[in-house]
């Protein structure tokens, strides 16, 4: 994007944000890393002025954890493209909530374990994985960094985790999974158009993902910060999105070579016998992403369902005030076992994470995090994330006297 027009973007965006009413709730949500921390040292006495160093960080290896990255992309992304990663749905409500049922449930450690080993190693579907951290599927990767998801591939490779790849992606599933060089899980948004869908699906197969995880979580939502920033101003984006008048097709590879002027992406009149049609089409594992209750995760068993996602969409979908590490426990008791269950939704700790492990989650997607790593400083910014991560779920597998993943249980957990 011209610099221009970046930086006219931006004044949009801060003008945006000075107007908006739901400014408090930006505070607090929308910018929730920069404001967590300064109210983390605001209120104590020592630390407040002592420690407060508000540069931001120039090089990845200089982040101390993972919100560091935040103020940095948000400074070098177009102020449009990080209103989009940023947002929430109606006032933030669902993504404050991920962050706080966190602090409802407490840890117990155990003294003198010997942790001088740490294993941290994982097998998913068979895939063997360095941490249990997964990359969420996000859409659009290249609005943050102009090699999008296969920035994002060569982190996941340097570092072994799991890549999920959105349906929305910039970079196809086969040059993703080049850079990869191992599969991933690609991500489904169902159309209109089972034939497109289809295509879709064998694509990822062929291209060797071991599962598809169909979105379920928007049948309809309200999100008002990019609407905000565009009213009035679509010129701005129509620099960059040049399939604005196709509906974007243009810009998902996944879509090429088909004719989708009358296809609409969504949920529109699909219910659980879909299930058993993806079931069907593909030999990849089959997973339900988005599932928050007990009575859909008793429907998922019922449909054959290879494992479950708890997600709320980052709090992108229904404004339910309910985190998902507070959704995850009522899946856990019903499913018992029967297939994986992952979560994702506010990580951004290694308590974080370990919390979700301890509930019994098989492992934990982080989404945000890992943009901001990407729209500050690419690939390196990415494995710095990870990095920073695993080293902070390290310390409290030792704080908590668990050597292994398979050692890690509710035992090390206090529930408020
Ligand atoms: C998402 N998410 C998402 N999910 C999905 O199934 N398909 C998608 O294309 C996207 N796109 C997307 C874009 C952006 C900018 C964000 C932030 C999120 C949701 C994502 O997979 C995941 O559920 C959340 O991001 C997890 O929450 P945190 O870690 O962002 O708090």
């Amino acid at each position: 994007m011209p610099t221009n027009v970046r930086d006219q973007s931006r004044r949009q965006f801060l003008r945006f944000l000075a107007g908006s009413p739901l400014l408090p709730g930006l505070g607090g949500a929308l910018l929730a890393g920069a404001a967590t921390a300064q109210t983390r040292y605001q209120n104590d006495a020592v630390l407040s002025g002592a420690l407060q160093f508000k540069d931001l960080i120039e090089r990845p290896d200089q982040a101390l954890n993972v919100w560091d990255f935040e103020p940095v992309m948000r400074a070098r992304v177009n102020a449009g493209h990080y209103a989009y990663m940023a947002q929430g749905a109606d006032d933030f409500g669902t993504i404050a909530a991920n962050r706080a049922g966190f602090a409802k449930i407490k840890l117990r450690p155990q003294r003198l374990v010997d942790v001088s080993k740490i294993d941290m190693t994982t097998e998913i579907f068979g895939q063997k994985l360095a941490v249990p951290i997964f990359l969420c599927p996000v859409g659009a990767q290249a609005m943050f960094h102009k090699d999008g998801e296969v920035a994002v591939a060569r982190g996941a490779k340097s570092k072994n985790v799991l890549q999920a790849l959105s349906t929305v992606t910039n970079n196809s599933v086969e040059d993703v999974r080049a850079a990869r060089d191992a599969p991933g899980w690609y991500q489904l948004y169902s159309t209109s158009d089972w034939p497109s869908t289809l295509k879709q699906i064998k694509r990822a197969e062929a291209a060797g993902c071991t599962a598809l995880a169909w979105t379920v979580d928007i049948p309809a939502r309200n999100l008002e910060p990019i609407a905000r920033f565009n009213r009035g101003r679509d010129p701005v984006c129509q620099e960059c999105h040049g399939g604005v008048e196709d509906g974007g097709w243009s810009l998902r590879p996944m879509f090429d070579g088909l004719d989708m002027s009358t296809v609409r992406m969504g949920l529109d009149g699909l219910t659980w016998s879909y299930v058993d049609q993806l079931k069907k089409a593909t030999t990849m594992k089959v997973m339900l992403k988005g599932i928050v209750t007990r009575e859909d995760a008793a429907r998922c068993l019922e449909h054959g369902v290879d494992g479950i996602v708890v997600s709320n969409h980052g709090g992108r979908a229904d404004e339910t005030g309910r985190g998902a590490i507070e959704s995850l426990p009522e899946v856990l008791a019903t499913v018992r076992g029967r297939v994986p269950v992952f979560v994702d939704g506010g990580f951004r700790r290694g308590t974080d994470i370990f919390k979700a492990l301890a509930l019994g989650a098989k492992a934990v997607g982080i989404g945000r995090p890992y943009i901001w790593g990407l729209g500050a400083f690419g690939q390196a910014g990415v494995e710095k994330v990870i990095d920073i991560l695993t080293r902070e779920l390290r310390i409290v597998m030792m704080q908590m006297g668990t050597t292994s993943l398979a050692k890690i249980s509710r035992n090390s957990l206090e529930l408020a």
